[in-house]
């Protein structure tokens, strides 16, 4: 990145950027929202309240053309292997082009859709003959976090058809046993939800779930008609035991916290039936034509990128904060903690050489109005600066007086914030100083509906993306999860010998005292 012209352009732009107060962009301009929004049908970005001016804005799009943006974009929807590290495409976008879906794609939502409606109509039954009730999806990460956001923000709107659903994936187990006691083995079924199939998370949750089963049912068959599985693997899957027809097959092309889009997405389809789970991928798709066919200036994914790139390596700041200001999106954080921090969380370029600029926000966030009585403190009186996100929808989610009265309050607050973060005040008593001159931007979405969660998705997906091009970095591998994994399953066996001795002093220590205490009770 510091390599292309524009790179300079804007360090120097920088230089004045970092003394200027946000609000006097807006006493300057009094209509800058006009000339600092981009919008689709369904969606306006407004990043007015960015620290940027049209000129600054002018270099970061030229940075970005400098980048071979297009080039990248084009690579990414053609399915070339931007994922070079390990040799696959990044074939998201494909999975929610319903127009042109590929064959091996239409024969699993074939069999999706059969599953689906099988739970759906009660034909599916446990071993004792009665019908599903419940369905538990067990996995981690991408295998667990999308499903889960979107299921958790679309509970309302639900299909009269679907079971109950629950999401296990701590493998601490605890999480697990207690929603066992809350369920009946006769009708709970399980779906198995990894990519490789050899998460040991997953895995050891998913022999709990068996022994648990087995311990009620009578035969082996009956055993597995409680069973789903989602995987690349086919073998492990047939290993494992599970029938041919209960197992949903996706592709190495998919990355894990791309894979909702994919037969992971099973628990979405059974909780809004097979059409809701289709106008979840139309949306995403309104996105992805967006993203490909707009130009860079007018282009939602592409500018929130490009935002992002200008406040992460020109004004020095580090931390995103995620603030939707809708209860039902409850999980976009942690979604997006994943989908952000394990894509661009790399230390060197495409070429393998490390970098000598930041590469990627610290992201967090919780609902807004829970947040503004939590760490809301830190963004308006603290030392660091931060970049927030606000996500607000302008339809409220019913139509009583009283559901009007609680959306007018919450985005009478989710605009205030944005408002005093920005403008802030000046105070006699240091202690109620307002510094003000942090940056957000404004994702206002029509409604929360299934459609519109899709499009939300995939804009961060792109402008993950888009930042991934800028900083020459892969976006799609993660092998920084490799080495704790391997390293807990060395532990493993030292706590099975009960002998640390060949490790270090601290890890040797805390085993000690684990050993301890457990001999003293
Ligand atoms: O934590 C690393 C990771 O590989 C994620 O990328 C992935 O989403 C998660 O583990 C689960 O992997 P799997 O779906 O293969 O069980």
């Amino acid at each position: 990145m510091n390599k292309l012209p524009s790179y300079d352009v804007l360090k120097q732009l920088s230089q004045q950027a970092k003394t200027r107060h946000l609000a006097s962009l807006f006493n300057e301009n009094p209509d800058r929202f006009s000339g600092f929004h981009a919008k689709l049908p369904g969606l306006v970005l407004d990043y007015s309240k960015q620290n940027i001016t049209k000129e600054e804005r002018e270099a970061l799009l030229n940075l970005a053309e400098e980048a071979k943006l297009s080039e990248w974009i084009e690579k990414l929807f053609k399915g070339e292997k931007v994922n070079h590290t390990e040799g696959r495409a990044a074939g998201h976008t494909a999975l929610r082009d319903l127009q042109n879906p590929k064959p091996e794609v239409s024969k699993e939502w074939e069999k999706m859709e059969h599953l689906v409606d099988r739970i759906h109509t009660k034909q599916l039954r446990g071993f004792s003959g009665k019908a599903i009730t419940d369905v538990v999806n067990i996995g981690v990460g991408g295998s667990d976090l999308g499903p889960l956001m979107v299921t958790h923000a679309l509970k309302g709107v639900r299909s009269p058809l679907a079971p109950e659903l629950h999401f296990v994936s701590t493998l601490d187990g605890k999480q697990l046993q207690r929603l066992l006691k809350t369920l009946s083995a006769e009708t709970t079924l399980f779906i198995i939800a990894s990519k490789s199939f050899t998460t040991i998370d997953t895995l050891s949750l998913a022999k709990t779930a068996r022994e648990w089963i087995e311990s009620h049912s009578p035969s082996k068959a009956g055993t597995l008609q409680h069973f789903i599985g989602v995987s690349t693997n086919t073998e492990m899957m047939n290993d494992w035991g599970l029938l041919p027809d209960h197992q949903l097959l996706f592709w190495d092309w998919v990355g894990g916290r791309f894979s909702l889009w994919s037969t992971i997405g099973l628990s979405i389809a059974l909780q809004q039936g097979i059409e809701g789970f289709k106008s979840f991928l139309q949306g995403a798709n309104e996105m992805d034509l967006h993203f490909r066919n707009t130009p860079f200036k007018d282009n939602t994914a592409v500018l929130l990128g490009l935002i992002s790139v200008w406040n992460i390596n020109f004004l020095d700041l580090a931390g995103q904060a995620i603030l939707p200001y809708d209860s039902r999106l409850k999980y976009l954080a942690s979604y997006l903690e994943q989908l952000v921090m394990e894509s661009n969380g790399k230390h060197v370029n495409r070429a393998g050489e490390n970098v000598n600029y930041r590469t990627c926000p610290i992201l967090w966030g919780e609902v807004g109005p829970n947040a503004q009585h939590a760490f809301y403190q830190l963004m308006h009186q603290g030392t660091e600066r931060v970049m927030a996100d606000f996500i607000l929808y302008a339809q409220a989610h019913g139509n009583t007086e009283r559901h009007t009265f609680h959306h007018n309050l919450n985005i009478a607050n989710c605009l205030a914030q944005s408002r005093a973060l920005m403008i802030g005040q000046k105070g006699d008593d240091p202690h109620k100083d307002y510094p003000g001159g942090q940056v957000s931007n404004t994702l206002l979405f029509e409604k929360l509906d299934a459609k519109h969660l899709g499009m939300l998705i995939a804009l961060y997906e792109h402008s993950v993306f888009v930042q991934s091009v800028i900083w020459d970095i892969n976006p799609f591998d993660q092998w920084g999860v490799e080495l704790g994994k391997k390293i807990a399953l060395e532990i493993l066996q030292k706590i099975e010998a009960k002998d640390a001795s060949d490790l270090d002093s601290s890890t040797q220590g805390i085993l000690q005292t684990i050993w301890d205490t457990q001999n003293e009770n």
